[in-house]
C-alpha cells in the first residue's frame, strides 16, 4: 500500500495529511487562523504569512503522530487553484521541495475538486459515475463525473456563490464570520417560509446559480426591520434565507441527476455541511431512487485529506505534475 503526504492552504487553513491509497486516513491537521476573525474575512496577506510560520511545524507533527518516516512516503499532493494566490504557493513550495528532496512524485489537484474526494475518504466503495454539487465560500458547480479523473461542468454561479450568501446574509444580521454555521443553527425550528424571497434562475432547463438577486433582497428585507424586530424573529428569518439559499442546489441538483439517468449525488465544500441541505437533498432524491452522500462535518471544511484523496486516482493513473507547476487562482474547476 502507498502512502500520500498532502497539503492544503488555499484559504486560511494550513493542513497537512497522510493517506494510504486506501482512502484511509493516517493524519489529517488543520491549523486555523482566528487572527481574521478581528477583519471580518480573511486577509489575504496575513493569510500567507501564517501559513508559512505553520506548514514546517504541522508536517514534522503530521509524519510524528502517524508514525511515518519521510522515506515512506510515496508521493506529495498540493493543491494549487483556485484560492488565495500567495495562500496557494506557499503549500505548493513546500510540496515541490519535499517532492524534488526525496525525488517523488508530485501531484497537484485542484481545490474545489478535492472537496467532492473528501466522500471516498468516507465511502472508499464511492464509483463514478456521480453528480457533484461543490458549494464552497466563493463557488457553486455542479460536477458530472464520468471516471475518477474525467469530469464535464453542467451549471455553476453566474455571481455569487451559495456560502458567501450566507456569509453576507449572517453579516447584516450582525452574526459574525463565517454566517454559514451560525444560520443554520439558528433556523433550527424556524419557519422557512416566514419571508419570501426570489428563487432566480427557476426554468426547468437551466442548471446554473445566481445569487446576488437573492442577496439583494435579503438585505432590503433586512434593512426595512428594526432590531428588536430581527432579534423576535431571528430564527425564522434564519429559516427562510437558508431556504432560499439551498432550495435552488436541491432541486438542480436532483433535475440533473435525473436527466443525466446518475443515481448518485455527492455534496462537497463548506456548504456540504449545511444541516437543511444535506437532509433536504437525502430526503427527495430517496424518492427518485437517487443516493446523496456527504461528508462528515470535519471533513467539508477546508483540509488536507480531501487533497491526498483527490490525488490518489492521479496516483494510481500515474498523472504526475512537473516540479515547474505553478498555482494559479483562476476561479473554477477547468482541471483536476
Ligand atoms: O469550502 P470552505 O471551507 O472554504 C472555501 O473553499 O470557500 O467553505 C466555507 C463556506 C463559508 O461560506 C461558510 O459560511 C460555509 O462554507 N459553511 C456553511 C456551513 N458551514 C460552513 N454554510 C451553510 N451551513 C453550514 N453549516
Ligand atoms: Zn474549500
Amino acid at each position: 500500500m502507498s502512502l500520500i503526504l498532502a497539503f492544503e492552504s488555499s484559504c486560511d487553513d494550513t493542513s497537512v495529511a497522510i493517506l494510504n491509497s486506501e482512502y484511509e486516513v493516517l493524519v489529517n491537521l488543520i491549523s486555523s487562523q482566528p487572527q481574521h476573525l478581528d477583519f471580518g474575512g480573511v486577509l489575504p496577506e496575513l493569510a500567507s504569512r501564517l501559513h508559512m510560520k505553520n506548514i514546517m511545524h504541522l508536517c514534522k507533527l503530521a509524519l510524528r503522530k502517524a508514525n511515518v518516516g519521510l522515506g515512506e512516503i510515496d508521493a506529495i499532493a498540493v493543491s494549487i487553484n483556485p484560492g488565495l494566490i500567495g495562500s496557494l504557493i506557499v503549500g505548493l513550495a513546500f510540496a515541490k521541495s519535499l517532492a524534488w528532496s526525496l525525488q517523488k512524485p508530485l501531484i497537484t489537484v485542484n481545490h474545489l475538486l478535492s472537496h467532492i474526494f473528501a466522500n471516498y475518504i468516507e465511502y472508499p466503495e464511492l464509483k463514478p459515475p456521480f453528480l457533484a454539487l461543490v458549494v464552497s465560500g466563493g463557488h457553486t458547480e455542479l460536477v458530472h463525473f464520468k471516471t475518477d479523473t474525467e469530469f464535464e461542468v453542467l451549471g455553476k454561479t453566474l455571481d455569487d456563490a451559495a456560502g458567501e450568501t450566507f456569509d453576507k446574509a449572517a453579516k447584516l444580521m450582525g452574526l459574525g464570520f463565517p454566517g454559514g454555521p451560525v444560520i443554520d443553527r439558528l433556523a433550527q425550528g424556524g419557519d422557512p417560509n416566514f419571508v419570501m424571497l426570489p428563487n432566480p434562475l427557476a426554468q426547468k432547463d437551466n442548471f446554473n446559480f445566481s445569487y446576488s438577486g437573492l442577496k439583494t433582497a435579503i438585505r432590503t428585507y433586512i434593512q426595512s426591520k428594526d432590531d428588536d424586530f430581527l432579534k423576535k424573529h431571528q430564527h425564522d428569518i434564519a429559516a427562510s434565507i437558508q431556504r432560499a439559499i439551498v432550495e435552488p442546489l436541491i432541486s438542480k441538483s436532483i433535475r440533473k441527476a435525473r436527466s443525466l439517468g446518475v443515481s448518485q449525488i455527492l455534496i462537497a465544500g463548506g456548504v456540504a455541511a449545511n444541516s437543511a441541505l444535506r437532509q433536504g437533498l437525502s430526503t427527495r432524491a430517496a424518492k427518485q431512487g437517487i443516493m446523496v452522500f456527504y461528508p462528515s462535518l470535519s471533513l467539508c471544511m477546508d483540509n488536507a485529506a480531501m487533497v491526498a484523496a483527490a490525488a490518489i486516482p492521479k496516483f494510481k493513473a500515474g498523472i504526475f505534475a512537473p516540479l515547474s507547476v505553478n498555482a494559479n487562482s483562476i476561479k473554477g474547476t477547468r482541471l483536476l
